[in-house]
């Protein structure tokens, strides 16, 4: 045994996907289109310098008239045809738990219908079905950077207060529908990962806002009251179910000791903390009413607000994280995608460091500000396989999972009450980021490439046998 802690009985262990990134199918059982739809891959693109999708109402209606550019996620993986050998693999690993997401345009293809979709419902009964049959916990992100297409364009995405109405709806049915099989529920990926996201996680158009930080806000201030109303709701329908809040883990370091690297860092860190302290402490930190006060961000947060947010908050922490970043007084400004690199550490092609320490230092820091329950709800390496001989010999990968379990075991030694470790991800899929399939995470290989070509077919990589043994020691041999 290479690690001498032991890692609490029933700890849960899996890996975690999205529905637009594996499911495919985009058009198969009555689904509607969702901004992932429209996430073309463009060859050639500089990897380092990323601009996440962001869409104006040409851009949009450009691209769902497009046909000839190659949009991946409308294909994933094909997840939506073989899911049941993909779940297959994950029980020959060992697997205890599976993240997924929901696709809520299968369910209400234009978002805001007053009947559900009964085919799309239909593949999640089976999905679902077959998940717990497999021995494993299903945990379920309901959004997952898939807004139905329609909610954008008719409805300005979620800083309309309708959008609270016609997600309650759909969260409503899947925990009614899911309730006794489904304890674990993640209503929103990332709630904190604005910065890059307005598009595919608020939908909110560029063209169609005036003022688009306040707009942000006001969307991310309905989704926190969702998130809360969702937990009344849980709570009376069954009490065992546990609603959690989700973060992409942004906690940076100050680039050097000077007094004012140190003190920047801390207001640009606290103002993610700000997407968890809402929904887990129940009110609006006094910093963010000033920074709003001061940027001319009006998000009216009534009365009854106040109180379904202090009377609901989420049950446990979720977050994601890859690597970290540090931060320059000088250089970076309050944008949360103002960052500066580590010099002391190395990254992959993407320029995403390596950093189990930050992953340590990120547990301890939530833990101690919330003392609630946390998952990781996904920690993975995305880098370019080379297939050979049927497998990807992908020690990389096993080294980064292997250096952050350890940090996990040193949380836990802490006292850090962790409920689930969960890789990003079991098989690959395409990039959320980027659209491509070839930066790989998974433990299966998938043959096919950035436009989709190929036999789809499975392949275990070193990893898959490394992880199964991790699985079987639970946590002791790394
Ligand atoms: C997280 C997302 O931000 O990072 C996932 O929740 C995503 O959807 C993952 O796939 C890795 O990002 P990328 O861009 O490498 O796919």
């Amino acid at each position: 045994n290479n690690n001498k802690f032991i890692f609490p009985k029933g700890f849960l262990w899996g890996a975690a996907t999205a529905a637009c990134q594996i499911e495919g199918a985009y058009d198969v059982d009555g689904r509607g289109l969702s901004t992932s739809d429209i996430h073309k891959f463009e060859a050639g693109l500089n990897r380092r310098e990323l601009v996440e999708d962001e869409h104006t109402s040409v851009s949009l209606a450009k691209a769902v008239a497009d046909k000839d550019g190659y949009y991946p996620k409308r294909y994933g993986n094909g997840f939506y045809y073989r899911y049941k050998e993909d779940i297959a693999l994950m029980k020959e690993m060992g697997f205890n738990s599976f993240r997924l997401s929901i696709s809520w345009s299968r369910i209400f293809p234009n978002g805001d219908e007053l009947e559900p979709n009964e085919n799309g419902l239909k593949f999640y009964d089976k999905v679902i079905k077959e998940i717990v049959n497999a021995g494993m916990e299903p945990i379920v992100t309901m959004l997952h950077y898939d807004i139905p297409l329609n909610l954008v364009t008719k409805y300005g995405g979620f800083r309309n207060p309708k959008l609270i109405d016609f997600m309650m709806r759909y969260g409503k049915l899947l925990i009614n529908r899911y309730g006794d099989k489904v304890k674990y529920w993640i209503p929103f990926n990332q709630i904190n990962l604005i910065q890059y996201c307005g598009f595919k996680s608020l939908g909110i158009l560029r063209d169609k806002t005036e003022n688009f930080q306040e707009d942000q806000y006001k969307a991310i201030h309905n989704q926190f009251i969702i998130n809360a109303k969702l937990k009344e709701f849980a709570k009376k329908h069954n009490p065992d179910i546990q609603i959690g809040i989700m973060l992409a883990d942004c906690t940076y370091f100050p680039h050097t000791c000077k007094p004012e690297d140190v003190v920047f860092t801390m207001k640009r860190n606290r103002m993610q903390y700000f997407f968890a302290d809402v929904p887990l402490r129940g009110e609006y930190p006094g910093h963010m009413l000033r920074f709003f006060k001061e940027n001319n961000i009006n998000i009216n947060i009534s009365e009854e607000d106040k109180i379904t947010l202090r009377e609901n908050t989420s049950d446990f922490l979720a977050f994601s994280y890859y690597y970290s970043r540090t931060l320059d007084a000088e250089k970076n400004t309050m944008d949360a995608a103002s960052v500066s690199d580590n010099p002391y550490l190395v990254g992959n092609d993407w320029g995403w460091t390596i950093d189990p320490l930050g992953f340590y230092n990120s547990l301890s820091q939530y833990w101690d500000r919330y003392q609630k329950p946390i998952m990781i709800a996904e920690n993975g390496f995305g880098h370019e396989d080379v297939f050979e001989e049927g497998t990807v010999h992908d020690d990389y990968r096993i080294n980064y999972l292997k250096e952050h379990v350890l940090s996990l075991a040193e949380a836990l030694q802490d006292g850090v009450e962790i409920i689930a470790y969960l890789t990003w991800a079991p098989i690959d899929l395409v990039s959320s980021g980027t659209s491509e399939m070839s930066k790989r995470y998974g433990f299966v290989y998938v043959d096919l490439d950035d436009f989709g070509k190929g036999t789809g077919d499975r392949f275990k990589k070193d990893s898959f046998y490394w992880y199964k043994k991790v699985i079987e020691s639970n946590g002791a041999k790394l």
